[in-house]
């Protein structure tokens, strides 16, 4: 089969490796392989590059994607949290067109929600594809592990270290805030494994009143300095996202500021009590290198993408489920956003450890 592999949206750390996983193991099979430049844009205006065993030679351990990525344009298939977007009709036609003349069977598509969401409006053309999940968030239902996640986490750590040792010298609050947008998964994870005192999600409002008490209640038992790590998309109770005005005509919100407003609220109730700095890692959490355990999983949903094509799993998505590969639905994988929820076993250990979730 001739194969077009298109990765769209926000990048992560191992995109790279599943583009040279399923070639190589493609290849061995006897497919061909088109890589698209820019996502979906690539496959509208025909701009893409042929990939075989030398244009993917020594990528797998390198971020960012040799196919480049947007995460806008005309083929966007999310229009915020949970509300789909309609694809033109003329442009999925120009998009059917082009792989028709190209004479491309099958499309690997790489992508969060909203770039596996346009490309349902395909599969329901008769366009064969399949899915593989990517994106730092960890925020696809249907798979236990997005690749990205695992470095994105390590690179927080990395930073909550360093902080430690300065909040210590300084007696200060320090304000991690983290990436992630509506699913705390990265916050939750290296603010446990930082050792964090208060961890701020998404999933669950926090009081400034109980924020103020719980730091202060830290200076009474001695505790001079606290780290506190914040997802971009934690909200106070009966206040607004905290978003940034776009820059772009981007199909989602962009997020982000949410400590600059704690800073200045934890200020306003509590005048010269805490000495507070704020550190907004943004795209840090994206670059470099992908770490081991991304590499081997992206390595993994590569291979495996190969294995759907085999045995004609169009329409689905390669997911991990306990630790075995499995091909799911799309339509399924992006029925609602996996969330930080209660019961979770992260979550339970921070709260035995005292953790403080602004409750
Ligand atoms: O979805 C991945 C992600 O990195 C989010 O965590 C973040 O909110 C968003 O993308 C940032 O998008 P952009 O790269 O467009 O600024």
């Amino acid at each position: 089969m001739k194969i077009g592999i298109i990765n769209s949206g926000g990048d992560t750390q191992s995109l790279n490796a599943v583009i040279a996983s399923a070639v190589i193991h493609g290849i061995k099979l006897g497919h061909t392989f088109v890589g698209f430049i820019k996502g979906w844009e690539g496959l509208l205006d025909k701009e893409y590059i042929q990939l075989d065993t030398e244009t993917v030679r020594g990528i797998s351990h390198l971020g960012g994607t040799i196919l480049y990525s947007v995460n806008k344009g005309r083929f966007a298939g999310k229009a915020g949290e949970g509300k789909m977007n309609k694809i033109d009709p003329a442009i999925l036609d120009l998009a059917i067109n082009n792989l028709a003349e190209m004479g491309i069977d099958a499309l690997i598509v790489i992508g969060g929600d909203g770039t596996l969401a346009a490309a349902m409006q395909l599969d329901e053309k008769g366009v064969k594809i399949i899915g593989v999940p990517k994106t730092i968030d960890n925020d696809l239902k249907a798979t236990d592990m997005t690749f990205g996640f695992s470095t994105a986490v390590n690179v927080v750590l990395d930073a909550v270290d360093r902080l430690h040792t300065t909040a210590f010298s300084h007696e200060r609050v320090m304000f991690v805030e983290t990436m992630g947008r509506h699913a705390g998964w990265i916050a939750l994870h290296a603010g446990i494994a930082g050792g964090a005192d208060v961890i701020l999600l998404p999933e669950f409002e926090f009081s400034y009143e109980k924020l103020v008490q719980f730091l202060r209640w830290r200076k009474t038992i001695g505790r001079k300095y606290s780290i506190v790590v914040v997802s971009e998309g934690a909200k106070a109770q009966n206040e607004k996202l905290v978003t940034k005005e776009s820059q772009s005509n981007k199909s989602e919100v962009q997020l982000g500021g949410i400590t600059e407003q704690i800073m200045s609220r934890v200020n306003e109730m509590a005048q010269g009590e805490f000495e507070m700095r704020n550190v907004v890692l943004g795209h840090i959490q994206r670059g470099g290198s992908p770490n081991a355990e991304d590499r081997v999983l992206a390595k993994t949903y590569g291979v495996s993408a190969i294995t759907g094509i085999e045995n004609e799993q169009f329409g689905k998505m390669v997911a991990i489920q306990n630790k075995k590969i499995v091909f799911v639905p799309i339509y399924d994988a992006l029925e609602g956003l996996n969330l930080v929820t209660k019961d979770n076993t992260a979550y339970q250990t921070a709260q035995k450890l005292g953790i403080f979730f602004g409750e």
